[in-house]
């Protein structure tokens, strides 16, 4: 099978009820999501703490397709396993999150999940240079982690330069934060396949009406496509 390069929208539940996750899993699913963004935050790494493996469990059997767990946590390699054992279906770390990089992916995959390497807007696109057989994924972080509902920072100039560094691999470009559909034309332009969209998707919607979901991916795919 070819690889899938055509745009994918992935709420983030960051911006879900937090006291609904199983329900508004299914609602944005219904609603046309095409993966299912789950932020995990430490108060360490970044500035806020939300979950962690045992939720990520508990909503799995919720979500159809593709859960795909971004990490914001220092360190990383202790936790792998339960994240995998949680059904992740993608891991995604940070190379800001310690010195071993490719240890960390190593682990991913040896846990039978696709890893991804995310990297902060301070962070270059040589930081990853090395790391392209390591990696299913690469997370271009567009505001700095922590929050949802921040100011989009454009970086396609380095978003052009990692899809040229991936060349023919079979690694996704994901973009996280202020993904609207303002922005996502702007980052699909310069070559990433997968949005992350937290405040676009949820905004006006609940479980109770969640049409509104399904008008906001709509628009955000239509901005990108
Ligand atoms: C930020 C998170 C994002 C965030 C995106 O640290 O990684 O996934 O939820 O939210 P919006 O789309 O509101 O910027
Ligand atoms: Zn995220």
């Amino acid at each position: 099978m070819t690889f899938d390069r055509s745009i994918k929208i992935a709420p983030s539940i960051l911006a879900a009820d937090f006291a609904n996750f199983g329900a508004e899993c299914r609602a944005i699913e219904a609603e046309g999501a095409d993966w299912v963004h789950v932020d995990v935050m430490d108060g360490h790494f970044v500035p806020n703490i939300t979950f962690g493996p045992a939720t990520c469990a508990a909503i799995r059997p919720h979500i159809k397709g593709i859960m795909d767990v971004h990490l914001m946590i220092s360190p990383v390699d202790a936790y792998i396993e339960a994240f995998a054992k949680a059904g992740s279906d993608i891991i995604t770390a940070h190379v800001e999150a310690g010195p071993h990089i490719h240890r960390t992916l190593q682990a991913i995959r040896g846990a039978g999940a696709k890893a991804g390497v995310a990297i902060n807007p301070g962070t270059p696109a040589s930081a990853v240079a090395d790391l392209m057989d390591a990696v299913d994924l690469i997370c271009v972080m567009t505001v700095n982690p922590g929050f949802g509902g921040q100011k989009f920072l454009d970086l396609s100039a380095k978003i052009r330069t990692l899809r040229m560094m991936i060349g023919d691999r079979p690694i996704h470009i994901e973009i996280d934060g202020g993904i609207d559909p303002s922005t996502a034309p702007i980052v699909a332009a310069a070559g990433a396949d997968v949005l992350v969209a937290g405040s676009a998707v949820f905004r006006g919607g609940s479980v109770s009406n969640p049409g509104p979901y399904g008008v906001n991916i709509r628009a955000i795919r239509a901005a990108a496509q």
